[in-house]
């Protein structure tokens, strides 16, 4: 039985204040839920935020880091900065970084390594355009995503890993996939995980769906036997929203 994980990814929302303010508006509930909870802040709010989820069952991740230890890379983070504020998650691979920020899948393959070497949990973003649904090749795009993503990491090491469905067409535009289209895709990438290791770390990592999932559809999303959570961007900015699908998660 894997245990469910509702992330919030703010994006590029949230000052530390406000961060602090929203995780102490759905503490209670993360506390109470049966779900693992997670809030991916931007890297300016990570201490606040770790500071203000301590003693609850938040966990805090980051959006982002860099592949190598340190060195002359200006403007970047890395895991062990990260491990030392208490961040234990980090996202990496999100669309938008592959598309705004020239993510490729052999960065987002080194930064995994890299997150896993410093017991960081990778919440890996794979996801097709929606010309690629249209053309027919998105699941083959997404096999690639992921056997990329996954090269040379060990099947100790791949059962950390979480991976996040979110087709490109469903993201901020309102546009959910259906609950059968996205446990279809999850269902699928855990058939390419049982390729690549086998059946029992297919049966412990943990895949998630994201792209406009809120209050009103997260159940029906979350019921589906191969959706284990949801990465959540927009309705995880209201903490009454983010309530309800971290107790859709703890229903499911
Ligand atoms: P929305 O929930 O705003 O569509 O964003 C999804 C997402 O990109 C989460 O990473």
């Amino acid at each position: 039985m894997r245990t469910k994980l509702i992330a919030g990814n703010w994006k590029m929302n949230n000052t530390p204040s406000q961060g602090v303010a929203l995780i102490n508006e759905i503490k209670e509930t993360a506390n109470a839920a049966s779900c693992d909870v997670v809030v991916c802040t931007p890297y300016i709010c990570l201490p606040a935020a770790v500071q203000a989820a301590n003693g609850s069952k938040i966990a805090v991740s980051a959006e982002n880091m860099h592949f190598e230890d340190k060195g002359a890379f200006t403007g970047e983070i890395s895991a062990a900065m990260l491990k030392e504020v208490g961040v234990t998650y980090t996202v990496i691979g999100h669309s938008e970084r592959r598309e705004y920020f020239a993510e490729t899948d052999k960065t987002v393959n080194l930064k995994t390594i890299k997150a896993l070497e410093n017991d960081i949990v990778p919440i890996v973003c794979v996801g097709e355009s929606l010309e690629q649904r249209e053309s027919g090749v998105a699941f083959d795009f997404i096999a690639m995503q992921v056997k990329l993503a996954l090269n040379g990491i060990s099947a100790e090491d791949a059962k950390k890993v979480v991976i996040a469905y979110e087709p490109i067409w469903a993201i901020g535009t309102g546009k959910t996939a259906t609950d059968e289209q996205a446990n279809e895709v999850c269902a699928f990438i855990r058939q390419q995980i049982t390729a690549l290791y086998g059946t029992d770390v297919a049966d412990t990592m943990r895949i998630l769906y994201g792209g406009s999932m809120n209050a009103g559809n997260a159940a029906g999303l979350l019921a589906q036997s191969d959706i284990d959570g949801g990465l959540i961007g927009g309705a995880s900015l209201k903490a009454p929203d983010f309530c309800t699908i971290i107790n859709a998660a703890t229903n499911a």
